[in-house]
């Protein structure tokens, strides 16, 4: 069975995904994409259905990522299916929790940054929606760092 990782953040449409296109461009160069599988949805059901932000399409595809899908909302289901439910920020973290059927399910959830050793505790990947700037190119950054960690983390538990 493949490891299941599901990326959450509030609307799934920039960070979420963002995320994920970095985890699947790490696990395809290394050669993983059969025993990784990798996913992500929002804990907010505003923009449900509607593809990735466009700054966020542009921002990835300028370092030659596809930030693509559809945004959905996290359904109980997940905690079921997902092996990992990584959470962008502490709000996403709460409301996680709060959604989880089980302490079992609970245990699945984590904050991204936490899997980037250079990052400090609970770090946030910061919500570039209402912002202008380079947000969305920090938050590449961000998630490029953090799913190396979460790569590495993935590999050496699993024995991938
Ligand atoms: P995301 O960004 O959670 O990274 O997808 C947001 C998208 C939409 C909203 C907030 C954050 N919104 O308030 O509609």
């Amino acid at each position: 069975m493949p490891v299941r990782i599901c990326f959450v953040c509030l609307g799934n449409i920039c960070r979420s995904p963002t995320a994920e296109a970095a985890m699947r461009q790490l696990v395809e160069k290394a050669d993983l994409s059969a025993h990784i599988e990798i996913d992500s949805a929002g804990t907010g059901a505003w923009h449900v259905g509607e593809p990735p932000d466009p700054r966020a399409r542009s921002a990835a595809k300028r370092r030659g990522l596809e930030v693509q899908g559809r945004a959905r909302k996290v359904v109980t289901e997940d905690f079921q299916h997902f092996d990992y439910i990584i959470a962008m920020d502490r709000t996403n973290l709460v409301e996680l929790r709060r959604m989880a059927p089980s302490e079992e399910a609970e245990a699945k959830i984590e904050l991204l940054r936490n899997f980037d050793p250079d990052s400090p505790d609970d770090a946030e990947v910061p919500d570039p929606y209402y912002g202008g700037g380079d947000g969305f190119d920090r938050v590449l950054d961000i998630c490029e760092a953090a799913c190396r960690g979460l790569l590495d983390h993935v590999r050496g538990r699993h024995g991938l």
